[in-house]
Parts: C-alpha cells; structure tokens; sequence
C-alpha cells in the first residue's frame, strides 16, 4: 500500500504535474502581469479555469496516450505568485513565508545573482504562471495564441515566454543538455508507479514511496474543502555553458589520468550518473541494463571512492532514510534552448533547464537542499567542496577544490576545482492553487 492517503485527495480538483509529470514534450511557460481591471482579471482566471488539467484528466490523457497513441492532448496548468493573492484582494492567502516573500527575497541565502539582473519575466510584478504543454509544436503554438488573446482581452501583460523542449537519447530517455539521462529518481506516490521501481530493480535499498501529503501537498485555502489541495511551486532558470562543463570534464579526466575508454568516470563522478544513468557508485562505466534501476544507496561506497560525496545526485539526496526524506521534492524541469540533432554543439549559452519542483515548506526542500548542501563546501564533511553542477555562485573558483577518487573504487584523492558551469538566470515561487481554488479566485 502507498504510503500516501488517496482518500484524503480530490484527485479532479488538484491541478495536474504534482503528483505526476505531465510528460509533454514541448511546454510554453507564459509569465503574466495581470492588468488594473479586476473584473477582467477574474475574466481571465475563469478562462484558464476552464483549461487547466486535473490530476484526473491528466490520468485519463495517459491512459489515451497508451491505448491509442494520441499525441496532442493539451495540458494547462496556472501557478499565482503571492503578490496575484494581494492583488486578487484575497486575504487568506498559501502561508509559507518564503512563498510570501518571493524568491528575489532569498538572493542572499541561495548566493543568486542580484534580481535586477534577472531576465524579463522574473519582476517584482509577476503574478502568474500559465504552463500549456504539447506534444506537437504546431498545436502548442495554437493554444499559446488563444491564450495571449485572452491575456490581452483582460489587459494583462504578457512579461515573457520561456519555452520548454523535452532532449532525448538513443533509447528515449529524457536528458539535460550536458548529455546525462535526468528525471530519473522522484518520489513516487501513485501505487502504479512504485510497483513499476519495484520491478525493475526493486525498493529495499531507496524506497521511492513518499507521502505527498509530507513531500508535495498542502492545503488550499480557497479550495472548496479539506481534500482541495495545492502545492509550492519553485520555479528557476537555470542556464548551462555546455561547452565549458565540457572542457572541465576533459580537464578533471586529465588531472586524473584517465584514457579515453575511462574519461567518462570523470563526468559520471561529477553527476553521480555516467550518461545513460548508470549510478557511479555501482559500476565503472555505464550499460547497466535499462530502464537503469534506482534501488541504491551510499552504504557500500561510505568513503566516497566510487560516488564522491559532491557528486550532483549524492549532494542532492545522500540517501539516509529515512532522515534526508524531509528534503525530498518532485521534479518537474524541463531542458529549453534548440540544440542540433546529434547534440555534437557546444552552446555557452541560450540552454539549459527551466527547473520546477513541487514543495510544502520551501525552507526544509528546496532552499535547505540549494544552501546547505549544493552550495556548502562542507556538507557532508568539511573539504567536499561544491555541488560541480549546481553549486552556487556558478563560474566562480570554487573555495574548496573537490577532492576526486584517483581511480574508481580508490582511496587516494586528487585535488581538483570543478566549477558549476550553470548561472541562474531569474525565478519566483508560486502556488498551485486548486480547481475549485481557481473558481473562487474567479468569482
Ligand atoms: C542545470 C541544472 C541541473 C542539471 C544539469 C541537473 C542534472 C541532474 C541529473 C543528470 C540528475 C540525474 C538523474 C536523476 O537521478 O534523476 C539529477 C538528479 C537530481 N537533481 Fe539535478 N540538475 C540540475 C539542477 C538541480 C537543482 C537546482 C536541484 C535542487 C536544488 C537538483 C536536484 C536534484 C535531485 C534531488 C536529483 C535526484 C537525486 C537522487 O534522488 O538520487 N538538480 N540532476
């Protein structure tokens, strides 16, 4: 049994992508400023009400999607800023502090560049996120335009649109645009899909069964009744310098003497995962078969000789269950930025991955996790150094060079600064009220 309360979810009145994905492979992330008439605003608010998918929809589309292949079902989903709850007029708005302040409000703690640098949708004026994903790009492009038409009708200004491309590998797998399979590990809360781990791997060494209610669901406060749930949606642009990551990982192959067959462990220690998403603290080198089990932990590679302790996926879950459990978020990211097919360029700029992840305490998930673990020199011990990936401020000499296994399974380490080569480009937190939230707002 899932240790989730199912009876305790509205299923058709929480919005879709918390529980689950929405797996669409093309999204348009349109930020809104809602306009000075508030008879219009609420006007606009019923018009995405209208659109936006539900748990239960989204269910029924991949049920669709498996029986017959349909691949242009439409997904809408609409996340509010605290500042659309003020202008909305609404006084009891999502508690979470951070969520009131904003994520500008944070600068200082996650060691983000400054806001007023950020690009144009992430303003002190933004109130909403309209997130419409497709499969196909022509029917994205014809719902983006319905919805711009409605924006404008209400007066509202459409600040940016991020676009969202979904990157794949040889065997169909999603990755990010360093190359590497991600996605892979999230807590699990549907029944179908923890048995799905369970048999490819199994769960005794990572249970991947998570309680929403303690990872992804709070209540909300506009919401018809208790079982009207939303969650604390975290949103960021994240930028990756492909070329340079790749030079760095040549470098740190180099530092470590690795000839080419082995040159891969120097990326794969920096990740954790070799690029089909193979775990580095399992095996050598990558082709384990697919999909690649998640059933691991660090118990057998205690000293960080084959994962070492920076590497991306042991900062970000260390694996202690079930104390680093509190920590845990779903992952809704999506890579954006065009890339030639065999992904043989080299983009500085211009990619990377619109990071989402889904919280109910934004403290003890996402900021815990960005502070005090990727950026945090000394977590877990003093002398780890950084996050490679994600550490931040990126492009900057890390304080502590990470100290790299000599070779896979060896005691010996050698010295080496890899800088994250990803800048954040702007952000904001959001809330994703209910359905029947929506209405209310709209009414
Ligand atoms: C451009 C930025 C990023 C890149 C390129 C990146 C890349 C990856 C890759 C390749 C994986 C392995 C696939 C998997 O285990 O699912 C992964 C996992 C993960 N990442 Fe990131 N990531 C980025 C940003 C972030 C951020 C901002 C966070 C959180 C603050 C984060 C947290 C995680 C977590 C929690 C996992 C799963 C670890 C596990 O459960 O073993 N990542 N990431």
């Amino acid at each position: 049994m899932a240790k989730t309360d199912f009876t305790k979810i509205n299923l058709g009145d929480l919005q879709g992508n918390i529980l689950r994905g929405h797996g669409r492979n093309y999204t348009a992330n349109l930020f809104v400023k809602f306009g000075t008439d508030l008879v219009k605003t609420k006007a606009l608010l019923g018009f995405i009400r209208t659109k936006v998918t539900s748990q239960t929809q989204q269910d029924a589309d991949r049920a669709a999607f498996k029986a017959t292949g349909v691949i242009d079902l439409p997904f809408h989903s609409l996340y509010l800023t605290s500042k659309a709850y003020d202008v909305l007029s609404v006084t009891t708005k999502p508690v979470d502090p951070k969520f009131r302040a904003g994520m500008a409000a944070s600068q200082n703690t996650l060691s983000d560049p400054v806001a007023t640098s950020w690009d144009p949708p992430f303003k002190p004026d933004l109130h909403a996120l309209i997130l419409i994903g497709n499969d196909r790009e022509d029917k994205l492009d014809q719902l983006v335009s319905q919805m711009i038409g409605q924006i404008n009708t209400a007066g509202a200004t459409l600040l940016g649109t991020e676009r969202g491309r979904v990157l794949r590998n040889a065997r169909g797998d999603g990755i990010e645009h360093f190359g590497y399979v991600d996605g892979r590990s999230q807590p699990l809360f549907f029944q179908d899909d923890i048995d799905g781990e369970a048999a490819h791997g199994g769960t005794d060494l990572w249970n991947p069964d998570f309680d929403a209610f303690n990872t992804a669901l709070v209540a909300d406060p506009q919401g018809v009744d208790t079982r009207s749930l939303g969650t604390y949606f975290i949103f960021r642009k994240l930028e990756q310098n492909v070329r340079r990551f790749k030079e760095m990982e040549s470098a740190l192959a180099e530092s470590l003497q690795l000839e080419s067959d082995d040159a891969e462990i120097a990326g794969a220690m920096a990740v954790g995962r070799f690029e089909d998403g193979t775990p580095v603290t399992l095996q050598n080198s990558e082709g384990m078969i697919h999909p690649i089990p998640n059933n691991f932990n660090y118990k057998s590679d205690a000293s960080g000789s084959r994962c070492p302790f920076h590497g991306h996926i042991r900062k970000m879950n260390p694996r202690n269950q079930p104390s680093d459990d509190i920590r845990i978020m779903a992952r809704r990211g999506i890579p954006f930025g065009k890339r030639d097919a065999d992904l043989a360029d080299m983009p500085e700029s211009g990619v990377g991955l619109l990071f989402m992840a889904c919280n109910i305490d934004i403290s003890r998930q996402f900021e815990f996790v960005q502070q005090s673990w990727a950026n945090n020199d000394s977590f877990p011990a003093g002398g780890t150094g950084k996050d490679p990936i994600i550490g931040q401020p990126g492009f900057a000499i890390p304080a502590t060079a990470q100290k790299w296994p000599k070779a896979w399974g060896d005691a010996a380490r050698v010295p080496c600064a890899f800088t994250p080569f990803v800048r954040m480009r702007g952000g904001e937190y959001f809330f994703a009220p209910s359905l029947s939230g929506i209405t209310r707002l709209a009414t």
